[in-house]
C-alpha cells in the first residue's frame, strides 16, 4: 500500500485488522460491529477509540448497555488512559437513579409495609419513567447537541440493539435511517455495536452501512477460540478469510496471517450469514 492510500485510512489501532481491511477503515462512514455476548465488542469499540485519541482526533462512547463506571474500569484494567475518551452516559439505570423518585410519593401511593420496600419500588418506577426517555430519536437529537460543541472524529454507539429495545417498535426502521444519515452526514467514523441478526432479519443498519466487522466466539469441544470476519466493507478490497482474535491484557490482537484452527472453523460456518 502506498502512503498516500494509508493515510486516507483510519487506522483500528489493531495491526492485524488493519491489514484484513487493506489499511484500516475508509473515515467518515458509518459501520456496523457485530457479535454474541462477550464477542468482544465492546473492548474493540474502546480499542478503535483510543487509537483516534492516540492520533490527537476526539473521541465519543455513547454507553447504553453498560454504566459508564464499569466500563472505564474494564478498560482502565487493560492499562489504557481512557480519559481522553468522552462518554456520553446514557445508561436507562444511571438516568433512572439521577430522576430519583420519592419514596415518600411512592409510599403514599401504595401500602407498603417497610422503608425498603418503598425504596424497591421507588427503583422500580424510576427505571420504567427512565426508559421511555431514550429513544432513536432522543438519541439523535443529544448527538446533534453534542456535535454542535465538539467536532468528534470516531464515535461508537454500544449499542444499537439495545436502543432499539428501548425505543420499542414505533417507525423504529425509520428513525435507524435517519440516525445513520445523521451520521453520515456528521462526516465521522462511526461504529454501532449490535447483536448478531438472524439471518431472516431485515436491519436496516445491515444495508445502510458501509461496512460490517463480525466477532465471533466459539466454544470448540477443548476451548473458547475467537475469531473476526469482515462481512462487508464497501469502496475496498478486504480479507474474506476469517482470522483468529485474542484478548489479551493489551487488548485486541488479530493475527492476520493466520488461520482459525479447522474444529471452530466447521462451527463458524454452522453461524447463518457468518461467511456471506
Ligand atoms: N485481559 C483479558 N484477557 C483475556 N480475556 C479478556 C480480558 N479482558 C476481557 N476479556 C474477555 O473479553 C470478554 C468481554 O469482552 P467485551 O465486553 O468487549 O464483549 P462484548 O461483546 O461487548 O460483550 P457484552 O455482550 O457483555 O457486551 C470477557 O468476557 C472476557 O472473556
Ligand atoms: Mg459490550
Amino acid at each position: 500500500m502506498t502512503a498516500k492510500k494509508a493515510e486516507l485510512r483510519a487506522s483500528t489501532g489493531i495491526q492485524g485488522l488493519d491489514k484484513m481491511l487493506k489499511g484500516g477503515l475508509i473515515p467518515g462512514r458509518p459501520y456496523v460491529l457485530s457479535g454474541g455476548t462477550g464477542s468482544g465488542r465492546t473492548t474493540l469499540g474502546m480499542q478503535i477509540l483510543q487509537q483516534g485519541v492516540r492520533q490527537g482526533e476526539r473521541a465519543l462512547f455513547v454507553a447504553i448497555d453498560e454504566p459508564p463506571g464499569e466500563i472505564r474500569e474494564n478498560v482502565r484494567y487493560l492499562g489504557w488512559d481512557v480519559g481522553k475518551i468522552r462518554i456520553l452516559d446514557v445508561h436507562p439505570s444511571a438516568k433512572a437513579y439521577s430522576k430519583r423518585v420519592s419514596m415518600v410519593e411512592i409510599a403514599a401511593q401504595r401500602a407498603v409495609g417497610s422503608l425498603r420496600e418503598a425504596k424497591d419500588d421507588a427503583r422500580a418506577e424510576a427505571l420504567k419513567q427512565a426508559s421511555p426517555d431514550l429513544t432513536v430519536q432522543s438519541l439523535q437529537l443529544m448527538l446533534s447537541q453534542e456535535f454542535k460543541e465538539f467536532r468528534y472524529s470516531r464515535v461508537v454507539i454500544d449499542s444499537l440493539t439495545t436502543l432499539k429495545r428501548l425505543s420499542g417498535d414505533q417507525e423504529i426502521n425509520m428513525g435507524i435511517m435517519s440516525l445513520l444519515r445523521f451520521l453520515s452526514e456528521a462526516n465521522l467514523t462511526c461504529l454501532l455495536i449490535t447483536d448478531v441478526a438472524d439471518a431472516t432479519a431485515v436491519e436496516p443498519e445491515a444495508f445502510i452501512s458501509r461496512g460490517e466487522i463480525r466477532l465471533h466466539r466459539i466454544m470448540t469441544t477443548s476451548k473458547v477460540e475467537r475469531c473476526v470476519t469482515i462481512e462487508k466493507m464497501r469502496g475496498t478490497a478486504h480479507d474474506t478469510v476469517p482470522r483468529p482474535l485474542t484478548i489479551t491484557r493489551e487488548g485486541i490482537k488479530v493475527e492476520a496471517g493466520r488461520k482459525v484452527p479447522k474444529a471452530a472453523l466447521t462451527m463458524l460456518q454452522g453461524v447463518p450469514g457468518s461467511l456471506r
